[in-house]
């Protein structure tokens, strides 16, 4: 292992939660790193719903949390060490981390699919800790370099935006796209912006929050509006994201759609809904979810730094690691879209 000056301490302090769902600061030993790996002095992470599911509920689906785990996986900070096979000039290197450790060889990666490789190792997703901690490791091709003028917390938000952009690209957003975004949380929000990047005409989002709907409108929405009294069915858009979850919300944006459109289910909720099956033949509809991303983040990071989305803009709470039960619990507001953890502060 090469370092930076000085030498990375052996040990770090974490947020840790146990299965009994309490929420520890813990003085760890700092991660080794493998021989392609580097050590990521945290700067900034951002607090994503799947932690508040942790924290909450101790499980996703059949992901439980039955040992103790860092959460936290959208995340920016310095390299402070890299591994033998890795440059030592990249010590010192402002980065984004896509939290996520694919297999190499299997048919999804090399298929060029590798968020769905079977054999994923992802930030907070039991067992593999995450970011809310003083340094973290990740593959040095995972641990994307950003310009100086990308703050830390930008830095952080390129996974959410890596969310909205593989919406965009699954939904072939283009230069005059007429769109429809059910949900105007984080995600919403950001896939609105990267609809306007892409060059969409008319971004219409719904919500059943006020509060939402009208921070929708200064982050690149034309329109927004509330799903229970206005009728999104008779828009005939080119595209319908859904990033809400809710089972009304999609079957509604199913038929908001114009045949040969596109549909994009992000948001996570029920496992099962029922869909109008009839509407989506008669239309031919090209109906598809996405999980996570693969190849985002170089764009990401180019939009941004170009100015053409606003992470900034987006960060309502900041909090230290010690906070970090606040900062989960502030999270969920309302008023909130994205809460910020410091692990140096
Ligand atoms: N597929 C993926 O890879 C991926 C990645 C990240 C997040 N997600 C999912 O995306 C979704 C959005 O994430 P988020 O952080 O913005 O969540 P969020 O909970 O902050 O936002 C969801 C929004 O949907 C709104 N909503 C609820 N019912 C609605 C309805 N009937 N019509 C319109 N809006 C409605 C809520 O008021 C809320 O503002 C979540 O379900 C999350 O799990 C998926």
């Amino acid at each position: 292992m090469t370092t930076d000056s000085p030498t990375p301490p052996a040990t770090m302090r974490a947020s840790v939660l146990l299965p009994d769902r309490s929420l520890i600061l813990e003085e760890r030993p700092v991660p080794a790193l493998d021989l392609d790996q580097v050590l990521v002095r945290v700067g900034a992470v951002g607090i994503c719903g799947s932690d508040v599911h942790y924290y909450h509920e101790g499980r996703i689906g059949d992901f439980i949390v039955d040992a103790p785990m860092i959460l936290g996986h959208e995340a920016g900070g310095v390299i402070a060490a890299v591994g033998s096979a890795v440059d030592p000039a990249r010590i010192g290197s402002r980065v984004s981390i896509e939290p996520q450790r694919p297999g190499a060889t299997s048919r999804e990666t090399l298929e060029g699919n590798y968020n769905l490789d079977p054999e994923m190792e992802f930030y907070a997703t039991p067992p593999i800790d995450g970011a809310f901690a003083e340094f973290a490791v990740i593959q040095s091709h995972f641990a994307h370099d950003i310009p100086e003028q990308v703050s830390d917390e930008a830095a952080a938000l390129m996974e959410p935006l890596s969310v909205g952009i593989a919406a965009a690209r699954k939904a072939q957003i283009t230069a005059g796209s007429r769109v429809l975004i059910a949900g105007a949380g984080p995600i919403g929000v950001i896939i609105a912006q990267v609809a306007r990047a892409y060059g969409a005409l008319e971004i219409i989002i719904s919500d059943l929050s006020e509060a939402r709907r009208e921070q929708a409108l200064k982050f690149g929405a034309t329109r927004a509006l509330d799903p229970r009294t206005e009728d999104v069915t008779t828009l005939a858009v080119d595209a319908f994201i859904d990033a809400s979850g809710a089972a009304p919300a999609i079957t509604a944006g199913l038929r908001a759609v114009r045949p040969a459109g596109r549909v994009v289910l992000v948001g996570m909720g029920a496992p099962e809904i029922s869909l109008p099956v009839s509407v989506i033949q008669n239309n031919e509809l090209i109906v598809t979810g996405i999980f996570r991303y693969t190849n985002t983040w170089p764009l990401a990071i180019a939009l941004v730094a170009a100015g053409r989305v606003d992470l900034d803009g987006l960060v309502t709470g900041r909090f230290g690691l010690e906070e970090v039960e606040e900062a989960l619990g502030v999270s969920t507001r309302e008023s909130s879209l994205k809460t910020m953890v410091y692990p140096g502060r």
